[in-house]
């Protein structure tokens, strides 16, 4: 069995390298080539084009940015026609209604569909242990199970295509707000002059405290957004394929609308590529 793994980005290439590590046979495809060409030392094959990628695979794992260029990568023109007998596992974050209608073009050409998002990041991705969640048929997530482990122990089973991926933006949610509300938070702890050691002390005895927290704080307190695992750009996809669904089945979306204000000025912040909890730049601007 040869799979291809599409977007050698963050989460791509550690998912490549865990098949390789398997012992699949593997080809990846990366419209930045020499991304890819890392992973030729580890065994993989390199295809050029995506096309070369599903010619020489069975089973496609994607792991791209968004819809248009998953879109971009299965059906741009030079990959017309060429899913028949191939099977998608799409894992990049994507809204339901986008997931469901990339399953409705696969399958139109003959190919098998299953959406797989995953909770967790570059760590988790490199360990195996991400959270995944899949919608799919049944019958299709028992067959595709053994490689979905490979990912994360215990893939779940969520429903059919497209309550997976409305899961994991809700979960993606829960991200920009726990994150933001404590950043709004530790704002005012700084600029009180109140001591950060006793808000947290405080707040990791309460039902309030969240362990995101911990994880963040520190990057908050230095300013410090380097290296990140899932950059700030990401989040505010999310949120606004969040906003966008959401909007649609008639909730009040209202608190994630200042969120993306919060995010958006965090972009011309200059630190769409910086690690999310640069929002706290956004939200506690340095004083000039
Ligand atoms: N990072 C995380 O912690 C994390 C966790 C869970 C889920 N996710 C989700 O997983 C997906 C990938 O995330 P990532 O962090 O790996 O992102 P990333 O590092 O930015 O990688 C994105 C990949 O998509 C490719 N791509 C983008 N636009 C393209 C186009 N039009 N045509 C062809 N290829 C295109 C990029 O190719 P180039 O290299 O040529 O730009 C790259 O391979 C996203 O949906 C993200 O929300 C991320």
């Amino acid at each position: 069995m040869n799979i291809g793994v599409l977007g050698i980005g963050l989460m791509g290439k550690p998912l490549a390298e865990r098949l390789l590590q398997a012992n699949y046979s593997v080809i990846v495809y990366n419209r930045t080539v020499t991304k890819a060409q890392e992973l030729e030392a580890l065994g993989a094959k390199i295809a050029q084009t995506p096309l070369e990628a599903v010619q020489g695979s069975d089973i496609l794992v994607l792991m791209l940015t968004d819809a248009t260029a998953i879109r971009e990568v299965l059906f741009g023109t030079e990959t017309a026609d060429k899913l028949q007998n191939r099977t998608i596992i799409q894992m990049g974050t994507i809204a339901p209604d986008e997931s469901r209608s990339i399953q409705e073009d696969v399958e139109k050409q003959g190919g098998q569909y299953l959406e797989a998002p995953v909770l967790g990041s570059i760590p988790q991705a490199k360990e195996g242990t991400l959270l995944v969640m899949v919608g799919s048929k049944l019958s299709q997530f028992e067959e595709y199970k053994t490689i979905l482990q490979q990912f994360g122990s215990k893939p779940q089973h969520i429903g059919e295509v497209g309550t997976a991926s409305a899961l994991k933006l809700a979960l993606n949610q829960l991200i920009a707000s726990l994150t933001s509300g404590f950043a709004l938070s530790l704002g005012l702890i700084e600029r009180q002059g109140v001591d950060v050691d006793k808000f947290m002390d405080i707040l990791r005895e309460s039902a309030l405290y969240a362990p995101t927290f911990d994880k963040k704080l520190n990057r908050m307190q230095q300013r410090n957004f380097d290296n990140p695992n899932f950059p700030s750009k990401h989040l505010l996809k999310d949120v606004n394929l969040f906003l966008n669904q959401a909007e649609e089945n008639g909730l009040n979306t209202e608190i994630l609308q200042g969120i993306r204000s919060i995010m958006q000025q965090t972009m011309e912040l200059g630190l769409s590529d910086s690690d999310y909890s640069a929002l706290f730049s956004a939200i506690n601007r340095e004083k000039s």
